[in-house]
């Protein structure tokens, strides 16, 4: 069966190639200290290998394997929905291999390879969020079999996407689109405009979602542990009890919500 994995061609990067990659690279490692999470800060430390232009994925698979398991494996753009869980599932991680023009640094639509890898890849270094990110993948080959694809996928853009958490130092970013975005790494933030929510998960899987513009609606965890522990259940019933529920908008706010 067709994975989709393709040879990473990392000798067809150009000089600008790499220089892109490093321009992205140096103004996110400014910008992360005190703004992401300290698992995210932990694990870019842990890409090293990233500082000097785009990564061999060999190379960084054989740090990441050793510390989680998890590998990365090339990709020429977004894979369907079942090859993707299946990756996951098998813990391995799928990076774009290009990388976008200069003229494209602060805007994309779709991912490439600083946001798969730069964006992603440090969490896939925390143990907890590494046995997330796996047991996601299993979850979603189940969502396919139940029709509750669109349910689940909420999740990862509010989590594994866009996700915030609270720790004692104050709310820190760790979702991958905030932290490969300059602008959305300070709006999602500091500034009035979005509703940053408590995590709750039946709420954000009837939670349509944007992707095209910064986020209007946050959720915040209080750890991974509570994520990891609130996604264990069978989610079979979940989806049943939400089918026939309205879907809520992406800025719509409701009485039981608890503001952070
Ligand atoms: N527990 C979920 C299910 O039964 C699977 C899952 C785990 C989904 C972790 C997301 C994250 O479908
Ligand atoms: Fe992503």
């Amino acid at each position: 069966m067709n994975d989709y994995v393709i040879d990473q061609g990392f000798d067809a990067y150009t000089e600008e190639d790499h220089a892109v990659w490093r321009t992205l690279f140096e103004r996110q490692s400014k910008l992360l200290p005190g703004r992401a999470a300290p698992e995210f800060v932990d694990g870019l430390k842990a890409l090293g290998v990233a500082a000097e232009g785009i990564p061999n994925f060999e190379d960084l698979s054989d740090i990441l394997e050793a510390a989680t398991g998890w590998r990365i494996v090339a990709v020429d753009g977004l894979v369907p929905d079942d090859v993707f869980f299946r990756h996951l599932a098998s813990r391995r991680f799928p990076v774009t291999n290009w990388i976008r023009k200069r003229e494209q640094l602060d805007y994309l639509q779709e991912p490439d390879v600083f946001h798969d890898c730069f964006g992603h890849v440090p969490m896939l270094f925390n143990p907890i969020f590494a046995d997330y990110m796996a047991a996601y993948g299993r979850g979603g080959i189940k969502a396919l079999d139940l029709g509750a694809l669109k349910l689940l996928a909420r999740l990862y853009w509010y989590t594994v996407e866009f996700g915030l958490i609270r720790t004692d130092d104050g709310l820190r970013i760790y979702g991958a689109g905030i932290v490969s975005s300059k602008g959305e790494t300070t709006f999602s933030l500091d500034s009035p405009e979005p509703n940053r929510l408590a995590f709750d998960l039946m709420r954000i899987m009837q939670t349509d979602y944007i992707i095209d513009h910064y986020q209007q609606t946050y959720f915040v965890i209080d750890s991974y542990d509570q994520l990891f522990a609130a996604t264990r259940p069978d989610f079979t019933p979940c989806y049943e009890t939400l089918k026939p529920l309205p879907t809520l908008t992406p800025d719509q706010v409701l009485e039981s919500d608890l503001r952070v």
